[in-house]
């Protein structure tokens, strides 16, 4: 089988560490490295962590230093979700040995899509500050990439505001420039992955499964669950699994091409994504492609037998 290359680009708190360790089992794809942005968390939160989810999985995949800051806004992190320390306040050891590399992620990144051209496949799973960065040092960048995959926005209601999604929100201008890059774009908003849940039994069954693994998955997500069950959340939105899974399984999800920005200036609606979808009015572009529904069961299936492979 040849391998899907892909790139990872995470603000290291909970569902990112899930979806690094989807990342890495799935066979369709060949992780080449892995940036962290500040968002969840801290950048130094962010960059330790990832390298604490390479000692949990025993993998030493290559994690470069991104963004302190959002590209124009204060950081506002989600320590209340993701604990002071990103991981749910889950304590993991950073493996011994591990590698630091100087260069800074946009470097990174553009040194990779280099090596791959038009093949490699960009995930991001938190705030665009990193990619925007890649996007203005490197013009040629959005074309030399297969695609980009984010996991952010939301053509419905938000989730850090009533208008907009924690990713979006805490970086807007990152996420209003890669919008219009020109690179081709699949956007996984909350319209999908609060769709992608597991539910309280299945987390227990990962926990219960006797891997290191399936314990975190479910450890890391404890201190969520405080405030979300409170939601009348059906369980826990793995939302971070999204982008990866649809890099390589994308039969498993529907969506919609669509005209898509974002709002930097707003008060009420600041971060919104606004689409086009649901109006009579249209942008003059499609620039993203909104997915929209995910097959839960199978989706589920395959995270699941992912985690437990790692042991
Ligand atoms: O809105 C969900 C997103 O915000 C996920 O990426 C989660 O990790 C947080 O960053
Ligand atoms: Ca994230």
């Amino acid at each position: 089988m040849n391998r899907i290359p892909i790139w990872m680009d995470c603000d290291t708190g909970t569902d990112d560490s899930v979806a690094l360790m989807l990342a890495h089992a799935l066979p369709e794809l060949d992780l080449q490295g892995i940036s962290t942005v500040c968002g969840n968390t801290i950048q130094d939160n962010a960059f330790w962590n990832t390298h604490r989810i390479n000692g949990l999985m025993g993998t030493s995949y290559p994690v470069y230093r991104g963004a302190e800051q959002p590209l124009m806004k204060p950081l506002v992190t989600a320590a209340h979700v993701h604990g002071e320390n990103g991981l749910g306040d889950v304590e993991l050891p950073v493996p011994e040995g591990a590698v630091i590399h100087e260069e800074p992620a946009w470097d990174a990144i553009y040194a990779c899509a280099k090596r791959f051209p038009g093949e490699l496949r960009l995930i991001a799973t938190g705030p665009l500050t990193n990619v925007a960065t890649a996007f203005i040092k490197y013009p040629d960048l959005p074309g030399l990439l297969h695609s980009l995959s984010v996991m952010g926005g939301s053509a419905g209601p938000g989730n850090d505001t009533p208008a907009a999604e924690f990713n979006f929100f805490v970086d807007p201008h990152a996420a209003e420039l890669v919008m219009h890059s020109g690179v081709k774009l699949v956007m996984c908003g909350l319209d999908v992955t609060l769709q992608a849940y597991f539910s309280v039994e299945q987390l227990d069954e990962l926990a219960a499964s006797g891997t290191r693994a399936g314990w975190f998955t479910k450890a890391c997500n404890m201190r969520a669950w405080k405030i979300l069950s409170r939601f009348g959340m059906p369980g826990f939105c793995m939302h971070d699994s999204c982008p990866v899974m649809y890099v390589a399984h994308p039969e498993l999800f529907e969506g919609e091409m669509a005209g898509v920005v974002v709002e930097t200036r707003g008060t009420v609606a600041n971060g919104k994504s606004v689409t086009d979808l649901y109006s009579d009015k249209q942008f003059p572009f499609k620039n993203a492609f909104v997915v929209l529904k995910v097959d839960r069961e199978k989706f589920i299936a395959i995270l699941r037998d992912c985690i437990l492979s790692i042991g």
